[in-house]
């Protein structure tokens, strides 16, 4: 299977449908990197493997992120036996593609490695600092962290306190809370985004930007764990601890009105190359297991949302906070739920 951009030829033969999908990933198709496994059948049926024939034009919506996005879809790709194209598919910080034109220097925060900083220069960043960086250059300004041997060679240390950080972006779930929370809190509180200097009104530091707010998530664990939402909020307290203020920052992903919207164009823009469906879509089924994200952002955007039991939903009925149009046991369900509903 590949990342390209061809679904099936049968697509543009097959009667058009007045209505589209949007899956959620974490919890809904993959649990810990594993398929869930109605996900394949789910998406199948989407295909053109239903009663009618119909194919129904589909596009992911995680929150998740760290990797660049072709990479992403061949892997998603190659798990679900689906062909996965980069123009159906939205990664938290893709929507941070869009803040090349106002930054030039960068503090990306979160992933494996160097990864983040490969995908923020993608992007087109063209300064793109990691923690690491600021480690290597003064390993004591983070107490307790030493990076590794492997760690080092990808790190590009030079004289911070020189350098204007513009924008601090969280692009992905960090691999080191207590060092990436004691250098964002720095910036945040210098002059300019300048190591080392502290500003007066603590007000002068640069903007902090989050890929996505999700407080716990599904993993291979029984329970949800905590996500970036939780190092948020920690983030929050400390800066509020440490300068009696309170501390804005921007969120995007789900279930922001941004996010939706950037969802949309691209749904009807993959209908339109794929489908040979040049108009917007009547109706979106959001298939979420986030009542907090997924299923809120629906209600409050007007997608039809369906809830599912296998990720970081595990209540009753319905979610008390945000319930859903519809709660089913898991994708494959839930599909069969839309596809019912549109006859
Ligand atoms: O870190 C990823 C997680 O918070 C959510 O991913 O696919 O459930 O939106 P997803
Ligand atoms: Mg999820």
């Amino acid at each position: 299977f590949s990342s390209g951009s061809s679904v099936s030829d049968v697509s543009t033969e097959s009667p058009k449908v007045e209505f589209a999908v949007a899956f959620d990933i974490d919890g809904v198709l993959l649990k810990g990197g594993e398929v869930i496994p109605e996900a394949k059948e789910a998406l199948r049926m989407l295909n053109g493997e239903n009663e009618d024939g119909i194919v129904v034009p589909y596009i992911f919506l995680t929150n998740g992120g760290g990797k660049l996005e072709q990479d992403r879809c061949k892997e998603l790709s190659d798990k679900l036996e689906v062909p996965v194209s980069t123009s159906q598919f939205i990664q938290g910080h893709t929507p941070m593609r869009n803040l090349v034109e106002l930054y030039n220097t960068v503090l990306v925060v979160g992933g494996v490695g160097d990864t983040c900083r490969k995908v923020a220069e993608t992007y087109g960043f063209k300064d793109v600092i990691t923690p690491g960086d600021i480690i290597a250059w003064k390993p004591d300004c983070v107490p307790f962290r030493t990076l590794t041997e492997e760690e080092l060679k990808s790190c590009h240390p030079r004289d911070f306190t020189k350098v204007d950080i513009q924008a601090i972006l969280v692009f992905a779930d960090s691999r080191d809370w207590a060092g990436d929370q004691q250098i964002i809190i720095e910036l945040l509180t210098s002059v300019n985004g300048r190591m080392g200097t502290v500003s007066k009104t603590s007000q002068e530091g640069p903007p902090l930007y989050y890929s996505h707010g999700d407080v716990v998530w599904a993993t291979s664990y029984s329970l949800p764990r905590f996500g970036m939402g939780a190092l948020r909020k920690c983030i929050e307290t400390l800066y509020t601890e440490s300068t009696g203020k309170d501390l804005g920052s921007t969120l995007m992903g789900k279930p922001h009105s941004t996010t939706y919207k950037y969802a949309t164009q691209v749904l009807t823009e993959w209908r339109r190359e794929i489908h040979n469906i040049n108009k917007d879509p009547t109706r979106v089924y959001m298939i979420g297991d986030s009542p907090f994200s997924d299923i809120r952002g629906a209600n409050q955007f007007g997608w039809i949302s369906i809830l599912v039991r296998t990720g970081v939903f595990q209540g009753g009925e319905n979610a008390e906070d945000y319930p859903a149009r519809s709660v089913q046991n898991n994708v494959l369900d839930a599909v069969k739920w839309a596809l019912a509903n549109e006859k």
